[in-house]
């Protein structure tokens, strides 16, 4: 059997995903219209003997209260949420909840970073893991030199695919090949954590008896001795050691840590549909529906005029209004978004209750990775007629009655 465990972090993380996580934890965000963790947790689906799929979090419960309930129905398998009592760090979250994840006396674990957006060539992944034999197999990619350094960056042996070095966000140059954060390991992984926090008890012990200096830091050590760093502290150590090998991906895959990600990652979601889930995407020609270009999700509550024209890229939540003559593309408009007669929004992400007035420009210039590369309307903000709103981010409850170009509004 087998068991897939989630990483969702908590309200602390996400930061850069503001304002956004103000109102929903990040791994909940809709992308392609489905929260961020619906994708990985789909995905699962597709492992073999898959006995339960935990996420494991410091968020409360009852924020994933409902769609672990829906999603456990959905997909007839159990899924569950369990919570830290504060944040034990990658390899501690896990360690943290052992006895549950090992309920079912697993011979594989997956371990899945809730923010990352790939196709989770999972079965693929575990096959290549019981060849090589080791203890963990990591995905990875090839990424372009310069973008190496914000992840963990391996070199691998090319013929056997062992990990021969692993070093996380490096200074200097190591390796285009980076770690994508999805994991299969065997239940080894329990001892190898536990030895790492060991090791690390026994150094604080000798540092408290061989030196009063150390004494301030080797406590605050063992204050922290459960805080454990999958990457650094586990992943680092054991490469050379003949027990951790590589899977490389030669499909998409990106990382989700700000809005503009968002954006991307939805465009790479709602393009997969076509192949996993067709009957999702809005489909064009029905000359009852607005007009749809390329890819477009959209809730079926939402009302969405026959004049207006949608897409490519455009996900559409819950009870949104979109007027006559509406024009959106590469697009996020989430719950109870009302846009108004003939406005216009590109490379934006609305929020919830936001309202777009008639003739109003909600633009960004589409450039993903910049701070001000898109617009954003957090939860609640009042576009007015024909107002302007030009690569700026909106705080939530802020009404605009000037146009507004490069601007974060506090
Ligand atoms: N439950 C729990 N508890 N989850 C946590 C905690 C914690 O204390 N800390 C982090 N996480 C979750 C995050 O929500 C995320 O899903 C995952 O663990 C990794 O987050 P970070 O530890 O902040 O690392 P990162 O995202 O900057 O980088 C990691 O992922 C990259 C791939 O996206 C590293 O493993 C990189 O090497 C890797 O390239
Ligand atoms: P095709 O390329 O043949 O589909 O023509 P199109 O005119 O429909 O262009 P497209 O959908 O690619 O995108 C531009 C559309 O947005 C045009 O139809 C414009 O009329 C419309 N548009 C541009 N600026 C505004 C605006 O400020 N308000 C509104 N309501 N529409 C606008």
């Amino acid at each position: 059997r087998v068991v897939a465990v989630i990483l969702v972090g908590g309200p602390t993380k996400g930061t850069r995903f503001r304002p956004l996580s103000l109102n929903v934890p990040k791994p909940l965000f809709p992308l392609a219209g489905q929260p961020m963790i619906h994708h990985p947790i789909s995905a699962c689906k597709r492992i073999p003997n898959l006995a339960q799929i935990y996420l494991i979090g410091f968020y409360e419960e009852r924020e994933f209260a409902l769609y672990v309930s829906s999603i456990s129905n959905e997909l007839r398998i159990p899924v569950r949420y369990l919570k830290e009592d504060k944040p034990h760090g990658s390899a501690g979250g896990l360690y943290n909840f052992r006895d549950y994840v090992m309920e079912d006396n697993p011979s594989h674990i997956f371990l899945l970073n809730c923010d990352v957006c790939c196709s989770f060539p999972l079965p693929e992944m575990l096959e290549a893991h019981k060849r090589y034999g080791g203890m963990g197999t990591i995905l990875v990619i090839k990424v372009s030199a310069e973008s190496a350094n914000q992840f963990g960056e391996l070199v691998a042996d090319p013929i056997t695919n062992e990990v021969l070095h692993y070093t996380e966000k490096p200074e200097t140059f190591v390796s285009d090949l980076i770690n994508c954060g999805v994991y299969v390991f065997t239940p080894d992984i329990f001892t190898a954590i536990q030895d790492a926090i060991m090791q690390r008890n026994d150094r604080a012990n000798l540092h408290r008896e061989t030196s009063f200096e150390f004494l301030q830091s080797a406590t605050k050590a063992l204050l922290h001795a459960d805080f454990v760093r999958l990457d650094q502290d586990i992943l680092s150590p054991l490469a050379g050691k003949k027990v951790l090998y590589t899977y490389e991906t030669t499909d998409f895959w990106e990382q989700i840590k700000t809005p503009g990600m968002s954006l991307k990652c939805s465009a790479l979601y709602l393009s997969q549909f076509r192949h996993t889930s067709s009957h999702l995407l809005a489909g064009g020609g029905d000359t009852r529906c607005a007009t749809i270009v390329g890819d477009v999700y959209i809730h079926p509550s939402a009302k969405v005029h026959v004049t207006a024209k949608i897409g490519p890229n455009v996900s559409i939540s819950a009870n949104a209004r979109i007027g006559a003559g509406v024009r959106l593309i590469s697009c996020i408009i989430l719950d109870d978004v009302e846009i108004k007669e003939n406005a216009i929004a590109i490379n934006s992400i609305v929020g919830w209750k936001s309202s777009i007035g008639r003739w109003a420009r909600v633009q960004g210039d589409g450039d993903y990775s910049a701070k001000l590369g898109i617009t954003i309307l957090g939860e609640a903000v009042a576009v007015e007629d024909e107002v302007v709103v030009i690569n700026s981010i909106v705080l939530p409850n802020k009404t605009l009655n000037v146009s507004v170009q490069e601007e974060i509004i506090l």
